[in-house]
């Protein structure tokens, strides 16, 4: 059975106080209770806080952390940045890739993601690769052939085994930080349209393992709605991450769903 993921993406946020409290909030909000061994969960904080936010992560064994951002290169002169071996030296085991935010604000195209992609695998790590279209997109009916663009272009050169690597997060930008969740009809549309495209790449079996999680205003209020689908695998989540009572509770639905 593929992994189900509930995924906190903390974003610019937080001091390093309240990141600790966040951390050890979810870790604890999860302790004793009865958490599936396919569901895991994923925290993303700024990098400064990644060591710490890692060291109480290992208070539980479903409960992961990922970085928000990685450099292409391994090393070398680039100031400010942070390449995918320093966070494999943190115990880091998740990297999101192409946020929306990074290709908007950071010029992030097609070739940089997949050279990123690449590092990530390189290192070991997991990829959360994250796509999606834009309103304008949506409203045109377009939204299936931008999402294929950006799955061609920037990770299916990979092979078969690197691809087992790789997490899927299907978000549209007009859904991010906006209150707009897409329905979980056009969720599960364009997740079943990925996991086709997956399919005829690397086939079926691949396809299967393949998790691939839905972004964009996920809150407890909607998580059930969304995870029933049967190609939505978990969320990948920012302004409900932020706080324990919002971001457990959508974990405890995944967990639900899975017992
Ligand atoms: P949101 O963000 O849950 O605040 O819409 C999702 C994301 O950007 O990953």
């Amino acid at each position: 059975m593929r992994n189900k993921i509930v995924a906190g993406n903390w974003k610019m946020n937080k001091t390093r106080t309240e990141a600790e409290a966040l951390a050890q909030g979810i870790v604890d909000g999860l302790a004793g209770k009865n958490i599936p061994d396919s569901v895991k969960v994923l925290m993303c904080p700024p990098a400064p806080y990644l060591w710490q936010v890692q060291q109480i992560a290992n208070g539980h064994p479903a409960v992961f952390v990922g970085g928000q951002n990685c450099h292409q290169a391994s090393s070398g002169a680039y100031t400010g940045e942070i390449a995918a071996p320093m966070l494999t030296a943190l115990g880091i085991t998740y990297v999101l890739v192409g946020h929306s935010e990074r290709r908007a604000y950071f010029g992030e195209g097609h070739d940089i993601l997949k050279a990123k992609v690449d590092a990530v695998i390189a290192e070991g790590l997991q990829a959360v690769f994250c796509c999606g279209e834009e309103l304008a997109i949506r409203e045109a009916g377009e939204q299936e052939g931008v999402v294929k663009t950006q799955l061609t272009e920037s990770l299916f050169h990979l092979s078969a085994e690197q691809f087992t690597q790789v997490v899927i997060a299907y978000e549209p930008v007009w859904a991010i930080g906006t209150g707009k969740t897409a329905s979980p009809e056009q969720a599960e549309a364009m997740h079943a349209f990925i996991r086709q495209l997956v399919k005829e790449k690397y086939g079926a079996e691949i396809a299967d393992q393949t998790t691939i999680l839905y972004g964009g205003s996920v809150k407890p209020a909607n998580a059930a709605a969304l995870f029933t689908q049967p190609n939505v695998d978990g969320g990948l989540i920012g302004g409900a991450s932020l706080k324990v009572e919002t971001f457990v509770p959508v974990i405890e639905e995944m967990c639900r769903q899975m017992a």
